[in-house]
């Protein structure tokens, strides 16, 4: 199951899992069409619109991974939202900006993972994989409400990973700048870190896919956030 997979890194990382043989169940909330055309382009795919930050949208997901597949065996919680809103101008980031984003990005992964995780734990190997943010990590971020979400998952990330072995394990990969339509005009961005990072680029969202399946493959790391920044993080001190 991936979450938010009409587009970008979601799309990327169902495609890669497709690739590999799994039955992969795609979601998005408002996007229905692009997430149809997704799973219509994989070989063993069901589309499921629903918001994550609901509780009936995360049951109707499992209930339709479980009625395809009767099984579950990985969960790449990568919804999530943002509103571009520079860190210095507190007043903007409004009550209702922090609750919505927060209700999508902490609460929805929650959620999802609770409804998930007694299919997850009865195949004796599960995988929980939290998209979260080097935002989650430094002074960073599109918004401070975003990055205080992302943060949470982190911490969220290892508290699971403490409770849900041996059965299931919980890890995170935090992204840098990655290419997708969230980015597609954050030019003086992709700038400072093409001209900044160790590897010279922003990610594709290949690239993150790339480090979700390592995390897969690796049945004995939980717990742990995973940076894919191009080493961008050991710029900033
Ligand atoms: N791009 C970056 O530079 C970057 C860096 C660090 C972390 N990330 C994280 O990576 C994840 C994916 O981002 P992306 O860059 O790939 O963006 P994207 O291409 O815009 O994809 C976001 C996906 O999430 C879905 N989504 C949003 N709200 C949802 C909700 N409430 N319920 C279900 N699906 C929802 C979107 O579909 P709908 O709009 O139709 O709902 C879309 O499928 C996010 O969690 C983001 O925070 C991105």
């Amino acid at each position: 199951m991936v979450t938010g997979s009409s587009s970008g890194i979601g799309a990327a990382t169902a495609r890669r899992l497709a690739g590999l043989g799994a039955g992969v169940l795609i979601n998005s909330h408002s996007t229905g069409a692009e997430g149809e055309r997704v799973a219509a382009s994989l070989p063993d795919a069901v589309y499921v619109q629903a918001d994550v930050s609901e509780a009936e949208g995360c049951a109707a997901l499992v209930s339709a991974a479980l009625e395809r597949w009767g099984r579950i065996d990985i969960l790449i919680n990568n919804a999530g939202t943002t509103k571009v809103i520079p860190h210095h101008d507190l007043a903007a980031a409004s009550p209702e900006v922090w609750r919505r984003i927060l209700e999508v990005n902490v609460i929805g992964t929650w959620q999802m993972t609770t409804a998930a995780v007694d299919a997850l734990r009865a195949g004796g190997a599960g995988c929980v994989i939290n998209i979260t943010s080097v935002a989650g990590v430094r002074c960073t971020g599109s918004s401070i409400p975003y990055a205080v979400s992302k943060a949470a998952l982190n911490h969220m990330t290892a508290l699971l990973a403490n409770v849900l072995g041996p059965e299931v394990r919980v890890n995170a990969v935090a992204p840098g700048l990655v290419d997708t339509p969230w980015t597609a005009d954050w030019d003086a961005i992709r700038h400072h870190v093409t001209s900044t990072a160790p590897m010279r680029r922003s990610a594709e969202p290949e690239d993150i896919a790339e480090a979700c399946l390592g995390l897969v493959r690796s049945r004995h790391v939980t717990g742990q956030v995973l940076v894919v920044d191009g080493g961008m993080l050991l710029r900033q001190g």
